[in-house]
């Protein structure tokens, strides 16, 4: 297997770090993340090793969906900062050497838009109307919804405003969907990535990048497709509303923008599309630069499974002739300590699967707090705040959305001044995971993190393009990257230790003492050099 080599545009290798920006560090002490804060933890993120930072939305927003809701793509929320502050966070990152990538929200807006509110106030049939998907409903009073689709977050997808007509939102009532068969609604999320590529932004990740189109008549949903969860919900490519071949007009669109900027500016989508061969389509080489490969997160910590994916992802992705990226988690899924099956063990799988995923050729994501090995956090319902759990779907995201814990020894771990009350409880067993306690240990989760990504940046100048699996035991995952030197990393899935052959020393080992007498032991994996 093989992709594009090392070289060539930036985001071909890098590691990105996704920052929640609700929940990394607050500044100002109410409580909520902000841009000041990520400024003043950008030494944090260098010294980490990553090469680039993704932000989630912090534009205008009622927070109906955290951010996800946006009511001006082209400013700052003021709970989050303001331009200025922007500004000031993308030169300082950038002179730390990182990337920054930013959010862009095009299936959807806030209810609170200028758009949505002048279409509110406009009649059925009007242009303000056109801009979103305003419908009659179906029976003689028009008080059934127009077709039978279901939101993400759980009940119906359509709400009904005074006067009569429906509007469609596959996500939260509060957040209309775009017709993006209306070319007024093409042109100004061009406007607004023009907006942020001239402030100096690196990139785009495009939420729901598989929405947006929907099928032509807006039909039926037939069946009831894979099954209720959020994840699913997402995936299910039978939907007539996700996956429809017109949204890869506006990638190449998309694309022909990025291509005016300097610097390789990319875009990496969203897209929870059934397989590897869909995923394949938002990545050919008039679309976008990277697609997240959602397939690596939904595998079950299995060397059978891991290999799988890791064969369809190149089968894939190298007929495109687009590089793979790898990702095991972000802000809407369980974290992958807990996973893993929680405890000792998810978290020594958790690092085990990170070595696998830096081996890998292509890009890696990292969701901020893995690097601290933190697990889904217990959030109270009282404390409840994500939309998709009070709609119904599944267990909520709060609990992979509890702030950073930076140092200290109670709540709120320097993450926010002390006795400011963050936005979402935090456990008052966390002192131990602190950046600030992890860093001396050597056999932290951090300093592993730490010696996986120098090492990694180390290795990359002389590894080349090819992959090969190598042929161990059903539990074991065996990597080979070419390379003067190469990297093998060896991954044991199993449950007791596992022959690693003649791979000498390891570079680096997911625990300490990991190999031992020539073998792995469970739940860890290592670097060797190959
Ligand atoms: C994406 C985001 C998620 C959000 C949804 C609606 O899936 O990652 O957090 O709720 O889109 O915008």
């Amino acid at each position: 297997m093989s992709t594009a080599p090392t070289s060539g545009p930036w985001w071909r290798h890098a590691v990105c770090y996704q920052i929640y920006v609700r929940s990394f560090a607050d500044a100002d002490g109410d409580g909520l993340g902000d841009l000041a804060g990520i400024t003043s933890r950008l030494p944090y993120l260098a010294r980490l090793g990553v090469d680039a930072i993704w932000l989630t939305p912090f534009y205008r927003s009622p927070q109906a969906d955290h951010g996800y809701d946006v009511a001006d793509y082209r400013d700052v929320d003021p709970r989050f900062g303001d331009l200025a502050d922007f500004d000031a966070m993308l030169d300082a990152a950038h002179s730390h050497g990182l990337k920054v990538i930013v959010d862009v929200v095009p299936n959807h807006s806030s209810d609170d838009h200028a758009w949505f509110c002048a279409a509110l106030s406009a009649v059925p049939g009007s242009p303000e109307r056109a801009r979103y998907v305003f419908r009659d409903g179906r029976g003689d009073d028009g008080a059934r919804p127009p077709n039978n689709w279901q939101s993400v977050f759980g009940g119906p997808a359509w709400t009904r405003v005074a006067g009569g007509q429906w509007y469609l939102h596959l996500f939260d009532a509060r957040q209309p969907d775009f017709d993006w068969d209306n070319p007024e609604v093409g042109d100004e999320f061009e406007s607004v990535l023009r907006f942020w590529l001239d402030r100096g932004v690196d990139g785009f990740r495009v939420d729901v990048a598989h929405g947006m189109v929907k099928q032509s008549g807006l039909p039926d949903q037939l069946g009831s497709g894979r099954g209720g969860d959020l994840e699913s919900a997402m995936s299910d490519t039978v939907r007539p509303y996700w996956d429809q071949p017109g949204v890869h007009e506006v990638y190449r669109r998309w694309n022909r923008v990025l291509a005016e900027y300097a610097g390789d500016r990319m875009a990496i989508g969203e897209a929870w599309v059934v397989d590897a061969a869909a995923m394949a389509r938002y990545v050919r080489p008039d679309e976008m630069q990277q697609v997240f490969n959602f397939q690596w997160l939904e595998a079950p910590w299995s060397a059978a499974a891991f290999r799988a994916v890791i064969a369809e992802t190149f089968a894939a992705v190298e007929p495109v002739g687009a590089t793979p990226t790898w990702v095991l988690s972000n802000h809407d899924v369980t974290r992958v300590t807990t996973r893993y099956g929680g405890g000792e063990v998810g978290l020594s799988r958790a690092r085990a699967a990170a070595l696998a995923e830096f081996a890998l050729p292509g890009s890696a994501y990292v969701y901020q707090g893995e690097e601290l090995g933190l697990a889904q956090a217990h959030v109270p319902e009282s404390a409840r705040t994500d939309p998709s759990w009070f709609r119904g779907s599944g267990p909520g995201r709060d609990g992979c959305r509890v702030p950073m814990p930076w140092a200290g020894t109670r709540p709120p771990y320097d993450f926010s001044p002390d006795g400011a009350a963050t936005w979402l409880p935090m456990p008052s067993d966390w002192a131990a995971l602190s950046a600030a306690s992890q860093d001396d240990d050597p056999d932290s989760t951090l300093t592993f993190y730490r010696r996986a990504l120098g090492l990694r940046r180390d290795l990359l100048g002389a590894l080349g393009d090819r992959l090969e699996v190598l042929d161990r035991s059903e539990d074991v995952l065996a990597l080979s990257r070419a390379g003067d030197p190469g990297l093998v990393c060896v991954l044991n899935c199993g449950t007791t230790p596992a022959p690693v052959g003649d791979l000498g020393e390891p570079l680096l080992t997911s625990e300490a003492g990991a190999v031992a007498d020539g073998r792995l032991g469970p739940h860890t994996g290592a670097w060797f050099r190959g």
